[in-house]
C-alpha cells in the first residue's frame, strides 16, 4: 500500500483507493500533463472536494500523492536533499484548484523553497471538467535586481496546452549553473541572508547589533547578499520571525541564490529545526557563526581541539534522536562541518567525540602548565595584550616586533595565543602575547572553550588593554573588556590601557582621550607613534629603574643555543624608536620539544615565536 500524503482524515475508502490508483500514472518529462493524470486528479478532487496534487519525477513516476482542502495542498516534509540534476529538485507539484483562480502564493513560495522543476495547477469546473492551467517555474534573477525569482504562466486553456517541461527546466539550469560559476569565485563560503528579528521593547541598538553580525559574516567568509530586520511585538516562541515575513524571506533567498539564512541571536534546537523546515534552507545563529569563524581560524592543536569540543556540545542537542540519523543543522557555512571536517554525525558519535575531544584537552593542559611554570622561573616579564576584536592587537604586535602575525581587517583574526618577545634597551627582554579578541554577548559555550586560551594571561606581569579610540562604541567594548577579564581572573593583573588608531581622530584628540582615562594613545601602523607605549611599557615592568624584576637569564638558556644575542640597542631617551624595534629577521628558537607549537602557520618559523 502507498502513502497517501496530507489530509486524508474522513475520506471514503473508495477516495482512498482512487488516489493510490494514481501512483501507477507516468508523465513523461517532456509533457506537462497526461489526459489519465488530469482525469485521475480531476475525478478524486471533484469526488471529495479537496485538493489533489502529485509530485512528478524527471523518469515520469509519480512520488507523491497529495490531498489538500478546499483551498490548500501542504506539501511532505521531504527533505534538504538535493536532486542528481543538480539546481533543482527533479519534482514537479502537478495539483488541482477548485476555483478558477492562478496560483496562490502557497505555491509560488513552495515552487522557490523547495526548487521544485515546476509547479502546476489545473482549475476544475463545476462538474470537475479541467478548464485551464497556470504553471510556474523558477527564474534566475540578476544581482540586486527586485524581479520575483519565479515566472507564471497561464490560464491556458486545457485543451492548446503544450508545454514541454524538460526544455525549459533544462535551460534554466544551465542558466543558474552559469550564475553560479561566476558567483562562487566571487563568494568563497557561500551567500547568506542576515535575520534580525527583535521586539519593538528591544529596538534600541539592533542597527549596531546588525553591523556587528555583518562583520562576523564577513570574517567567516560569508558574502552577506542581503540583510532582514523585523521588529515585532514580540519574538515569535516558535519561528522567530512572522510566518509572512518567512515567506518573504525564502523568495528573497531564491532571488539571490542564498542557502543560509544567520540568525542574529542564539536559537533554541526547537527553533532552529522549525525554521530549517519551513524555509528548507540552512539556519545558522550567532554563536554557530563565532563558532565557525573560530573553527576556520584555530591553529594549534588546543585551539582547534577547543573549537570542535565547543561546537560538539552545541551541536549535541540539535541532532536527531537516532544514532543514523543525519543532521540537517550540523555543517557550518559552506559546508564544514565542526572542526572543518565532518558534516554530518548522530548523536552517539557525538557524545564519544566529546569524551575523546575532553581528554584529549585535559592532557594538552597539563603540558600547558609545565611550559608556563618553566618561563615563569627564568623570570621573563610577559606582557599579554588584550581587547575587543577587532581593536588592532595583532597590528600592534606586528609592529612591536616587527613581525608577521595575521592581522586583518576582519573580526577575530587572532585565535590562538601567540607569544613574541621583545627586546628593551639594557638587554632587558619581555614576552608579549597576542589573545584572541572578546565580544559583547560571548556565547558561554565559546566562554568555557577559550578560557584556557587566557591561562597564561594570568601569569602575565602587564596586560595591555586594546581600544580602537576610533569607535564610536569605546566605552561599550571597555566595559565588555572589564566584564570578560573579570570573569577570566584576571581582573588583578596590572592594566595599561592603549588607545589605538588615535590616527583616525583630529590631531591631539586620541591623547587627550588617553590621557583623561590614564592610558597611552599609539596608531599601531605607525612604529614612531609607539615609543611612548615601549616607555610605559618598561616603566611599569622597572618601576624602580633597574632591577625590580629579575633580570632575563643568560641568553642562551632562556631562549636556546643558536639564538642571536641581544643587540646594541640603545636607550629610550638617545635613540629613534628604529633601534628600539628588533629590525634583523631572529633564528627559529630552539626549544625543547614540547614546547614547540604543534602546527605552525606557514612563514612563522622565521618569527621570533614562543609557546607559553
Ligand atoms: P582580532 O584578531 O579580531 O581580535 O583583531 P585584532 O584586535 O588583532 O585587530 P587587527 O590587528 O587584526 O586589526 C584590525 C584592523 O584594524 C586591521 O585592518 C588593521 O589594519 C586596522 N588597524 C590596526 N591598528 C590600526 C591603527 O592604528 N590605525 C588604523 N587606521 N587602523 C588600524
Amino acid at each position: 500500500m502507498q502513502t497517501i500524503y496530507g489530509n486524508t482524515r474522513g475520506l471514503a475508502p473508495s477516495d482512498l483507493q482512487a488516489l493510490e490508483r494514481i501512483y501507477r500514472r507516468k508523465v513523461p518529462f517532456e509533457q506537462l500533463l497526461t489526459p489519465e493524470l488530469t482525469r485521475s486528479l480531476a475525478e478524486v478532487s471533484h469526488q471529495t472536494g479537496r485538493q489533489v496534487g502529485v509530485l512528478v519525477d524527471r523518469k515520469g513516476v509519480v512520488d507523491f500523492v497529495i490531498v489538500g482542502d478546499a483551498t490548500t495542498l501542504w506539501l511532505p516534509d521531504f527533505g534538504r536533499l538535493r536532486a542528481a540534476h543538480g539546481r533543482f529538485r527533479g519534482l514537479r507539484l502537478i495539483h488541482t484548484h477548485l476555483t478558477p483562480e492562478g496560483l496562490t502564493r502557497d505555491d509560488l513560495v513552495d515552487l522557490t523553497r523547495l526548487r521544485l522543476d515546476l509547479v502546476a495547477a489545473i482549475c476544475l469546473a463545476r462538474d470537475g471538467r479541467p478548464m485551464t492551467v497556470h504553471y510556474a517555474h523558477n527564474v534566475p534573477v540578476p544581482d540586486g535586481s527586485n524581479e520575483a525569482p519565479y515566472e507564471t504562466v497561464g490560464p491556458i486553456p486545457y485543451g492548446k496546452l503544450d508545454v514541454n517541461p524538460a526544455q525549459i527546466v533544462t535551460a534554466l539550469e544551465e542558466e543558474f549553473a552559469r550564475q553560479r560559476k561566476v558567483r562562487a569565485v566571487e563568494a568563497k563560503d557561500g551567500r547568506a541572508i542576515l535575520v534580525h528579528v527583535a521586539s519593538k521593547r528591544d529596538a534600541l541598538g539592533v542597527e549596531d547589533s546588525l553591523r556587528e553580525l555583518e562583520e562576523l559574516a564577513r570574517t567567516a567568509g560569508v558574502e552577506v547578499a542581503d540583510t532582514v530586520l523585523q521588529l515585532r511585538e514580540r519574538v515569535d516562541p516558535k519561528f522567530v520571525a512572522g510566518r509572512g515575513k518567512l515567506d518573504e524571506i525564502v523568495l528573497r533567498a531564491m532571488q539571490l541564490d542564498v542557502e543560509v539564512l544567520i540568525f542574529d541571536r542564539d536559537l533554541t534546537p526547537a527553533q532552529s529545526a522549525a525554521l530549517a523546515r519551513v524555509t528548507d534552507l540552512k539556519i545558522l545563529d550567532r554563536t554557530q557563526l563565532i563558532l565557525d569563524i573560530f573553527a576556520q581560524r584555530a591553529e594549534s592543536r588546543d585551539g582547534k581541539l577547543q573549537v570542535e569540543l565547543a561546537q560538539m556540545k552545541y551541536l549535541l542537542p540539535r541532532l536527531g534522536a537516532k544514532d543514523d540519523s543525519l543532521s540537517r543543522l550540523t555543517g557550518g557555512i559552506g559546508g564544514r562541518g565542526p572542526g572543518e571536517t565532518k558534516l554530518e554525525i548522530g548523536r552517539r558519535r557525538a557524545r564519544e567525540r566529546i569524551q575523546r575531544l575532553s581528554a584529549e584537552l585535559k592532557k594538552l593542559g597539563k603540558q600547558r602548565k609545565q611550559r608556563r611554570s618553566r618561563r615563569a622561573r627564568r623570570g621573563v616579564p610577559i606582557v599579554s595584550i588584550v581587547g575587543y576584536t577587532n581593536a588592532g592587537k595583532s597590528t600592534l604586535l606586528n609592529t612591536l616586533t616587527q613581525s608577521d602575525v595575521l592581522a586583518e581587517d576582519k573580526l577575530f583574526a587572532t585565535l590562538d595565543t601567540r607569544s613574541r618577545r621583545i627586546r628593551f634597551p639594557r638587554e632587558r627582554e619581555v614576552v608579549i602575547t597576542d589573545t584572541v579578541g572578546f565580544i559583547r554577548d560571548l556565547p558561554k559555550e565559546l566562554f568555557a572553550a577559550f578560557r584556557a586560551t587566557f591561562e597564561e594571561a594570568q601569569d602575565a606581569d602587564l596586560l595591555l588593554h586594546v581600544v580602537d579610540v576610533s569607535d564610536p562604541c569605546l566605552s561599550d567594548h571597555m566595559r565588555t573588556t572589564d566584564e570578560i577579564l573579570g570573569k577570566l581572573e584576571l581582573a588583578q593583573v596590572p592594566r595599561l590601557v592603549v588607545f589605538n588608531k588615535a590616527d583616525l581622530l583630529p590631531a591631539g584628540e586620541g591623547a587627550r582621550v588617553a590621557a583623561s582615562r590614564d592610558g597611552v594613545a599609539v596608531s599601531a601602523l605607525d612604529r614612531d607613534s609607539l615609543t611612548p607605549l615601549l616607555r610605559e611599557i618598561e616603566a611599569r615592568l622597572y618601576p624602580d629603574g633597574e632591577g625590580e624584576l629579575l633580570p632575563p637569564e643568560p641568553e642562551e638558556e632562556a631562549w636556546g643555543e643558536g639564538d642571536e644575542a641581544p643587540s646594541d640597542h640603545g636607550r629610550w631617551d638617545e635613540e629613534l624608536p628604529d633601534a628600539e624595534l628588533p629590525d634583523e629577521e631572529p633564528a627559529d628558537e630552539e626549544l625543547p620539544d614540547e614546547e614547540l607549537p604543534d602546527e605552525e602557520p606557514a612563514g612563522a618559523g622565521r618569527v621570533e615565536r614562543v609557546e607559553a
